[in-house]
């Protein structure tokens, strides 16, 4: 009996090691942070627009956790011929660490390539999903901005500065990294064509400062930050067509003042109920 019950216990060994063997690393899922905010510019074994995962992981092994998180929020200006990696302030610290996990965990046993000659800013697919969030330097906004890229007929842009917590401007059309990329971050990105303008921010009065993005399983954002002592959550989808920003804070919000329709692409409605401010923006009927 006791020696039957040994070599089940190896055998159950063997097969354990054997099931893990047989699951590569590359086929581990990314967690949905990395797949937003890094694949864009990071893959498993070759340089992209920066280094690769294999790179990344040489430079940080476990015990420069902190620094790798550092880096993320304010990243530094190290490799000559590359763009400067934008800040990712807007991913949360959690997500950072599962992103650094991932990283560890999908490139045991890989080796770097060297790319194939093609070109390598086409390699990237997180370039074109809608919903999406990008982190880049836009024009007419803070240099912290976020591109929200949306799943609207017309490719509707939010472009949200993360320096003074508001949005900026709406755009149609196909957002363009290259720009920034090519230029060693001497361009600012192209975002289509504006068809709105928020002239002023709609919380009139208060300090404000940013908290943090979180997004949705679908990849809609949701940006935290503070007016006043109010921390305020403002949601950006899309509903039947219509760009929709949802705005809470508890317990009140803080004294706002809507955005007026000023002839723009976009038609605004605006209603508020308790501690919540739903805008919505909608392709006016005669354009
Ligand atoms: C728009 C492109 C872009 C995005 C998006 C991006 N990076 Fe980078 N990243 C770069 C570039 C370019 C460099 C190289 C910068 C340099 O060497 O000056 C870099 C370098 C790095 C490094 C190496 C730091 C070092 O010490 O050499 C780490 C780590 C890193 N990125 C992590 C991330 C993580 C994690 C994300 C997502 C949360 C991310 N990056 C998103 C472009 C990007």
């Amino acid at each position: 009996m006791h020696r039957f019950r040994n070599k089940t216990q190896r055998l159950g060994g063997v097969l354990l090691a054997l099931s893990a063997a047989s699951i590569p690393a590359a086929e581990l899922t990314p967690p949905a942070a990395f797949t937003t905010n890094c694949l864009a510019c990071h893959t498993i074994d070759q340089a992209v627009v920066g280094p690769s995962l294999v790179e990344i992981a040489e430079l940080y092994p476990e015990r420069n956790r902190a620094s790798f998180i550092k880096w993320c929020v304010e990243p530094g200006k190290k490799r000559e011929h590359l763009p400067q990696m934008p800040a990712m302030v807007h991913v949360a610290e959690k997500d950072l660490h599962e992103i650094f996990n991932y990283i560890r965990e999908v490139t045991k046993g890989v080796k770097r390539v060297r790319p194939s000659g093609a070109d390598p800013y086409a390699l990237s697919p997180g370039k074109t999903r809608r919903p999406r969030v990008e982190r880049t330097f836009v024009p007419d906004s803070g240099p912290a901005s976020i591109i929200v890229a949306l799943p609207t007929a017309r490719k509707h842009n939010v472009i949200w500065d993360t320096d003074s917590c508001r949005l900026r401007y709406i755009s149609e059309g196909e957002t363009d990294n290259w720009p920034y990329l090519r230029s060693n971050g001497n361009a600012l990105a192209k975002v289509g064509e504006v068809c709105y303008v928020e002239h002023s921010p709609i919380f009139v009065a208060g300090k404000t400062q940013f908290k943090g993005c979180h997004l949705s399983d679908e990849g809609y954002p949701t940006f935290v930050y503070t007016v006043g002592g109010t921390t305020v959550t403002e949601t950006i989808s899309t509903a039947g067509g219509a760009i929709v920003r949802t705005i809470k804070a508890s317990p009140r919000l803080p004294g706002f003042s809507l955005p007026r329709d000023q002839g723009d692409k976009l038609k605004i409605a605006a209603e508020t109920a308790g501690d919540t401010l739903i805008i919505q923006h909608r392709i006016g009927s005669g354009t």
